[in-house]
């Protein structure tokens, strides 16, 4: 299985790195909860010793895969590409999780990393964990300058079909070669999100992946994958077909 770890002084270089040690700022919210079965699922398939995270915010879907990662290996990467500003949609909602308050607004900027420096730290994840503070688009291109590929490339930024179309498309080159089970999962798959399921078809289609779905999390997997697909299959996941309008089907294993 290809090395997905050996690009990583490249990043190095470009002063992406793992957080390491330092402060917490022990005022931040503890970041919890989370698809936590999808991505059990998805790790006992893929067995992945690096993950890349698109969309990170305070760190919640980054301790999953964390503690995921660390199951199987004491060498594991998760590499998180967020801008760590927020989104036009957060900046309309107020409260709960995914309020305005907690993008920690000083003098107008956001201080949101803050909040997910503390929640790495206190998983003391921080030597595991490399932030790359980038839009979507510009961190995955640098990652894939850098030669990094990955187990999971797991995307949940932006949630417009033209974000997510195109980290989907650089996502699809980060699949590590060496994993015939390399995928990638999107999250926030369904109604809510037509730009989601739009993007994934397509993307599906045309690079003739088969689609799983749990939880909102929508699997796109190698066709070749088949022990991985039934497996999916017999933890629960749907198969989604890609044409039909409806969200997921159910398929025998
Ligand atoms: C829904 S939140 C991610 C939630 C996280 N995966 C979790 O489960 O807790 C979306 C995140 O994507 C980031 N984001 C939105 N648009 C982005 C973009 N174009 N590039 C990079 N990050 C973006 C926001 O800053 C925010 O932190």
């Amino acid at each position: 299985m290809a090395q997905p770890l050996k690009q990583l002084p490249q990043l190095a270089d470009l002063g992406f790195a793992p957080l390491g040690p330092g402060p917490i700022n022990h005022s931040r919210p503890r970041a919890s909860g989370g698809p936590s079965d999808a991505i059990c699922d998805i790790g006992a398939v893929t067995q992945p010793t690096c993950v890349v995270e698109v969309g990170s915010w305070q760190g919640r879907s980054a301790l999953l895969w964390g503690r995921e990662l660390a199951a199987r290996s004491s060498s594991w990467t998760l590499i998180c590409v967020d801008s760590w500003l927020g989104s036009d949609r957060i900046r309309r909602l107020t409260g709960g999780e995914w309020g305005i308050e907690n993008l920690h607004l000083v003098d107008g900027y956001p201080t949101l990393y803050s909040t997910f420096v503390a929640n790495i730290r206190r998983a003391d994840m921080q030597d595991h964990v490399i932030p790359v503070p980038l839009d979507s688009a510009q961190g995955l291109a640098l990652l894939h300058s850098c030669g990094v590929v990955a187990d999971v490339i797991y995307i949940d930024a932006a949630h417009d079909y033209e974000s997510v179309r195109t980290d989907i498309t650089v996502a699809l080159a980060l699949r590590n070669p060496g994993n015939p089970c390399a995928l990638i999962v999107c999250d926030d798959f369904g109604p809510n999100y037509p730009g989601v399921v739009r993007a994934v078809l397509e993307h599906a289609r045309r690079a003739r992946l088969r689609v799983l779905l749990r939880d909102q999390q929508a699997a796109l997997v190698p066709r070749d994958a088949k022990d991985a697909i039934a497996e999916l299959i017999r933890r629960g996941w749907v198969e989604q077909s890609l044409t039909r309008r409806k969200f997921g089907f159910r398929r025998r294993p």
